[in-house]
């Protein structure tokens, strides 16, 4: 379901099995360090591809400079410094 996530949205890390909740206005990256999930960066503006992250389920918003629009376009992946969710759920295989 689509569902323009502009309140927030909830970030599910499949491997650690947590759920953490985004607020509007901040990035994936920043919240889950911030909850001490150590998650590997650089650049921090969508133009490195260090954060790129696999996407299990949902729909990212992709802000990056990195993804063609073809990779954007098959929602496999992402980069969790910019990118936020048209979803208000997003599967990371983080
Ligand atoms: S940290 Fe560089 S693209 Fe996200």
């Amino acid at each position: 379901m689509l569902d323009v996530a502009a309140k927030g949205f909830t970030v599910i890390l499949a491997r650690s099995k947590k759920s953490i909740f985004v607020a509007d206005g901040s990035s994936i990256l920043y919240t889950l360090r911030k909850q001490g999930v150590d998650v590997p960066f650089n650049c921090g503006t969508g133009r490195c591809g260090v954060c790129e992250a696999a996407v299990l389920s949902g729909i990212p918003d992709h802000r990056d400079h990195v993804l063609s629009d073809a990779e954007k376009a098959s929602n496999q992946s992402m980069m969790i410094c910019c990118s936020g969710s048209l979803t208000s759920e997003l599967e990371l295989d983080l």
